[in-house]
């Protein structure tokens, strides 16, 4: 499991939920293995919107969403604060065993699989910072003060604003691009033509193909996710980066097409895709 989810506007997963998953765990005997990623804005968001929680610290919290897993992997830049490196967690030893032959042929040996002592060193810091409740209100409050900015000025946002990121409905952005246009993409292309901000889209180019008859899966919803990262920008860069987004808004009828695959790669195209833009 994930938890904080990344394609449905980055809204938490509820302990009553993740209590739900080991339940079905069990009963067809699999593991759970939570994707950390984010972990402590989901035991923020549990503190402030789930009941019997508000008084409990973010690591207690911790401790109990963890307590429903048997092992995790963790990309401690999310919630670790540090730019890069990572760690999993098993609770069995013969398994910790086995993953451990695997980190020793593709990452280093075991105590540091490939990070160096002093960015580990960092990264057990960011994990006491990174789970102060002070530290996610003002991380978690910056990211809903872009958000409701944006959504003051017409542009149509995922509600309620998640924890790492605003998700743009480009769906509703440039209703007159088709889903086969890439709409999302094609949004995040003109942000980045504005004012260099880079957003990802989460629409039918993430969707890829189907893998049997090789069409287009065109999602429900298409989404530009703005994510922030933590500890890097001030208030005055969300002003600019909601100024930005208002002034592509205000111009949204003169985007009149979208985009054309140039080059895909048969699998996870969106992250090396090539695009023409159409006219
Ligand atoms: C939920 C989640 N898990 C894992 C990853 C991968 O992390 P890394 O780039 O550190 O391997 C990401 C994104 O980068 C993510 O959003």
């Amino acid at each position: 499991m994930t938890v904080t989810n990344n394609t449905a506007g980055g809204q938490p997963v509820s302990m009553a939920n993740l209590r739900g998953v080991r339940k079905l765990a069990d009963k067809y005997k699999v593991l759970v293995i939570i994707d950390s990623a984010r972990f402590a804005e989901n035991a923020y968001f549990i503190k402030t919107r789930e009941t019997g929680y508000s008084e409990k610290s973010i690591r207690d919290i911790a401790r109990e969403m963890f307590s429903f897993a048997d092992g995790m992997t963790m990309s401690s830049k999310k919630d670790a604060i540090v730019n890069i490196g990572g760690f999993i967690g098993f609770r069995d030893k013969e398994l910790f065993r086995k993953a451990s032959t695997f980190n020793i042929m593709f990452e280093g040996f075991v105590t540091y699989g490939g990070m160096a002592g002093r960015d580990m060193n960092a990264l057990a810091q960011g994990l006491y910072e990174g789970t102060e409740f002070d530290y996610l209100e003002s991380r978690i409050g910056q990211v809903a003060r872009l958000g409701e900015k944006i959504s003051a000025a017409g542009v149509p946002v995922q509600v309620p604003i998640g924890g790492h990121a605003i998700f743009i409905d480009a769906g509703k952005f440039l209703p007159q691009i088709p889903a086969g246009e890439f709409p999302a993409q094609r949004l995040a292309v003109e942000l980045y033509l504005e004012g260099g901000i880079r957003g990802v889209e989460i629409g039918t180019l993430m969707a890829d193909r189907d893998p049997v008859t090789r069409l287009n899966r065109h999602p429900a919803l298409e989404l530009v996710r703005l994510a922030i990262p933590r500890r890097v920008y001030t208030d005055n860069h969300m002003d600019y980066v909601a100024a930005a987004v208002s002034n592509v808004w205000e111009r949204r009828d003169r985007i009149t097409r979208g985009l054309a695959i140039k080059y895909e790669a048969p699998i996870m195209r969106h992250f090396t895709v090539e695009l023409d833009l159409l006219s």
